[in-house]
């Protein structure tokens, strides 16, 4: 085992069971002292129990590792201040967040309602603010940090009946974007997962077949690689699924130029601001101000 976690704190959220669960245990049997966050709601949101988290840190702490339950709901500030307010209370430090917890709430747009879009947005959206805004405080006084946000194929390619959940899920790329250029001087790196795993927010959705080879645990590997300090990345996007890890990412075709550009071009020179040919996967918003200045600059000369 050469990826370990010795002298880490991690915190993950939603580890009271599904794919949350095998990453504070996985985690944990590799060295890091571990926050257990987790409401123990059901899929949708509602309810909610101390049990999940508090028997996942047992069963952690009896496994020789150190852990403690933390039940707050990542929903709300107060709540995201009070699970790094555990971890620092704890064992002293925050080096890794991972930001797992998730509910849902399916609707195709035209039926989608104030209470299917409000807690959807509230856990996953704002819930990642609101556990690693305090998180990242204290990263950067420390000089070090890991974040990994669960995020979802339906965000970056769509899923129907899941305008809530994509708009949410993709909401944390932009995020993980942003941090990986704000925490980069404090080497604190963002980066995002998107799982595709068989748990009970999936079980009723894949085939039997799908269902089998979908295992879990075998996400965990590069979320843990993602948490590690070898992690040679920030503001990527990673698919782990049944084994298979792959990159997701956003290019820029090299497109079509006109000083005097008309709606006309557009549509005449469609076919070429649409070419793949030759793109380009930017760094940052910058890198495309410059990209564009410099095609101007160089039709101009
Ligand atoms: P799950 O339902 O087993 O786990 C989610 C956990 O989050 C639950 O234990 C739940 O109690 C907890 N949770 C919900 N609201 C919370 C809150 N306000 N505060 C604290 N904890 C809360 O589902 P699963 O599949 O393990 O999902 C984990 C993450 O991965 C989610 O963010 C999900 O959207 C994402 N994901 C999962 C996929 C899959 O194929 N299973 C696909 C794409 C994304």
């Amino acid at each position: 085992m050469t990826l370990t976690f010795d002298n880490r704190v991690a915190i993950v959220t939603g580890a009271g069971g599904g794919l949350g669960k095998l990453y504070a245990l996985e985690l944990a049997r590799r060295g890091a002292r571990v926050v257990v966050n987790d409401l123990g709601g059901a899929t949708d949101g509602t309810g909610g129990s101390e049990g999940p988290a508090q028997i996942v840190a047992d069963e952690i702490n009896q496994q020789g590792g150190e852990a403690v339950a933390d039940a707050h709901s990542v929903a709300t500030s107060e709540g995201g201040a009070a699970i790094t307010a555990t971890a620092m209370e704890a064992f002293g430090q925050v080096d890794i967040v991972i930001n797992n917890a998730g509910i849902l709430r399916d609707k195709t747009f035209h039926k989608l309602e104030d209470d299917q879009l409000h807690p959807v947005l509230a856990v996953h959206l704002r819930g990642a603010f609101n556990v690693t805004r305090p998180a990242f405080r204290q990263m950067r006084e420390q000089g070090y940090g890991r974040i990994v946000f669960a995020t979802s194929n339906a965000g970056v390619l769509g899923n129907f009946g899941q305008s809530n959940y994509s708009a949410a899920k993709m909401g944390l790329v932009g995020l993980a974007n942003t941090l990986s250029l704000e925490g980069a001087r404090y080497n604190i790196k963002a980066n995002c997962i998107a799982p595709m795993a068989t748990t009970r927010m999936t079980e009723s959705i894949f085939g039997q077949e799908i269902k089998e080879a979908l295992r879990p645990e075998l996400v965990t590997p590069a979320v843990c690689f993602l948490a590690h300090e070898d992690c040679p990345v920030s503001g990527e996007v990673y698919s782990a699924a049944g084994g298979t890890v792959s990159r997701f990412f956003v290019g820029r075709t090299v497109g079509y130029y006109n000083a005097d550009l008309t709606a006309e071009d557009v549509a005449e020179n469609f076919d070429q601001i649409r070419d793949e040919t030759g793109y380009l996967v930017l760094d940052d918003a910058n890198h495309e101000v410059g990209l564009a200045y410099k095609t101007i600059r160089a039709a101009a000369e």
